[in-house]
């Protein structure tokens, strides 16, 4: 077939030019010209002609007439996945599933499909990156072997039409979207244009057939590869797998969801036979906690509306030499300078001239403010020499005047705490002083329901300084050094 004619365009000023240039004339920009193709209609509009009784109606309908109760779905049957879909796969639609090399896409791909399989619907994986031999081995590890599963491993877009057609797949599975290529643009795979096109070209093909289409796509640390960015507005649904490699645990993350919220995540855990599902994530993460440890603080952080409880770990130690070091596995290490700097000027514990590492434990990377106050007794605790107590959890943004600041769902937090034996429970004093002078002097605050629901004691702080002499009233017997 001949090559289609293509032309480029301009990412930031969107002047069109006939041939490629390193430099935008237009706007001056470096780098900025896409490829993409000049032909008149995606080709996925074949798919509507060799199957009209699927095509979708695009007559204008009244909005009364549109049926109500949401879209129809395919549960999935992995109910950590069904939650950030918001309930399972949308036919017709188009899932990015993004992620760094080796976090588990290709892992978490194939437990979809099989378990979509099992399901009795029709599932063809389409493989640009490991040959069919390769992905039978992946599946022996898993607990199910979809035998029935379509295999191709095919890296032109175009070939994949005719055994959609034969097939008539629920689900398509493309790994990776870098892989594909497309005669319609001339540049290489896993180009801007390539991927884009590409992308283009299944959710026609998607809307066409009614299949869901699950596109899996690398994302570098920087972003720096042509991927999952360029696509976000062309499809429904764009999940991120994000975690740590060297540690079990896997977030999901919806980063836009047409048919649900973005703020559910799912929690998983990779093992020796593929990804398992995490009920009860506190509980893994607290499986190691050495109850009672110098340096250690239980914080209930916010994963979307779901509350996790999580140790941080501080180690305060004198400076050998030179400037002190920071270290943080997890946190923001400008957070932590902050931290250190509040704690110094305002809560009396001066750690600025020793070294600092804190470590988020578990692989995950904090990102919640609330975990501030668990962060500052954290580092207290180890620069007092002074364990927090075995059942304290501390939820709590510092300002830089010390204060300890309001944050988001803290009821959650509470009862996620206490239902995990957590019983002293350090809260933002703001909390109670608020909400109690808005409802009257004779109303009992919030608080004081929370504690009786939760069944927890919550020790209302108001800044740093309450809570440091809070550990040295409460922590252990001896005096700071
Ligand atoms: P993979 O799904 O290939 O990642 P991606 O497609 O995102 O690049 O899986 C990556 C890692 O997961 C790999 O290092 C091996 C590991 N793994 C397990 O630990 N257990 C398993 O059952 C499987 C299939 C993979
Ligand atoms: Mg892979």
């Amino acid at each position: 077939m001949a090559k289609a004619r293509s032309s480029y365009s301009c990412t930031e000023c969107g002047a069109h030019h006939a041939r490629w240039l390193g430099r935008c004339p237009s706007c001056g920009g470096w780098s900025t010209l896409v490829e993409h193709s000049d032909a008149p209609a995606p080709r996925g509009a074949e798919f509507l002609a060799s199957s009209p009784g699927l095509a979708p109606s695009t007559k204008p309908i009244a909005l009364r007439d549109v049926a109500s109760g949401g879209t129809p779905r395919l549960h999935t049957g992995i109910a950590e996945l069904d939650r950030v879909l918001g309930g399972g796969l949308v036919p017709g639609s188009v899932i990015l599933l993004g992620g760094e090399p080796g976090i588990g896409k290709s892992t978490l791909g194939l437990q979809l499909a099989a378990s979509v399989q099992a399901r009795g619907a029709t599932v063809l994986y389409v493989s640009g990156e490991e040959s069919v031999e390769q992905i039978r081995l992946r599946a022996e590890r898993l607990p199910t072997l979809p035998e029935e599963m379509v295999l191709l491993a095919e890296t032109r877009a175009e070939a994949i039409a005719e055994p959609w057609r034969a097939t008539s797949p629920a689900l398509v599975l493309v790994d990776s979207i870098q892989t594909l290529q497309t005669e319609r643009v001339e540049s290489a795979a896993g180009s801007v244009g390539q991927v884009r096109e590409c992308a283009a070209l299944l959710a026609a093909a998607a809307k066409a057939t009614g299949a869901t289409v699950v596109l899996i796509g690398h994302v570098t640390k920087d972003g720096a590869l042509a991927g999952p960015r360029v696509l976000e507005h062309l499809v429904d649904v764009v999940l991120m797998f994000e975690g740590d490699r060297g540690h079990s645990y896997r977030v999901l993350r919806a980063i836009k969801n047409r048919f649900g919220s973005t703020l559910e995540v799912g929690v998983f855990s990779m093992g020796e036979s593929g990804l398992e599902g995490v009920g009860n994530p506190s509980e893994l993460f607290l499986a190691e906690r050495r109850a009672g440890a110098i340096g250690s603080c239980v914080v209930p952080l916010l994963e979307g509306t779901r509350p996790i409880l999580l140790e941080v770990q501080s180690l305060v130690a004198p400076a050998s030499y030179g400037t002190a070091r920071r270290t943080a596995i997890g946190f923001d290490e400008g957070r932590l300078a902050l931290l250190l700097a509040v704690l110094a000027r305002r809560g009396g514990v001066d750690a600025l001239n020793c070294d600092v590492y804190l470590n988020a434990t578990g692989g995950v990377r904090i990102v919640d403010p609330a975990a501030d106050l668990g962060v500052a007794l954290a580092i207290a605790s180890s620069r007092l020499d002074l364990p927090l107590p075995p059942d304290a959890a501390a939820i709590g943004e510092i300002g830089l005047g010390g204060e300890v600041r309001r944050v988001a769902r803290l009821e959650s937090r509470v009862r996620e705490a206490a239902r995990l034996g957590f019983k002293r429970i350090l809260v933002p004093a703001s909390e109670q002083s608020e909400r109690a002078a808005s409802r009257g002097p004779a109303k009992s605050s919030r608080l004081d329901a929370m504690a009786r629901t939760s069944g927890a004691q919550l020790v209302p702080v108001d800044g740093v300084a309450d809570a440091v002499a809070w550990l040295q009233d409460s922590g252990g017997a001896e005096s700071p050094r």
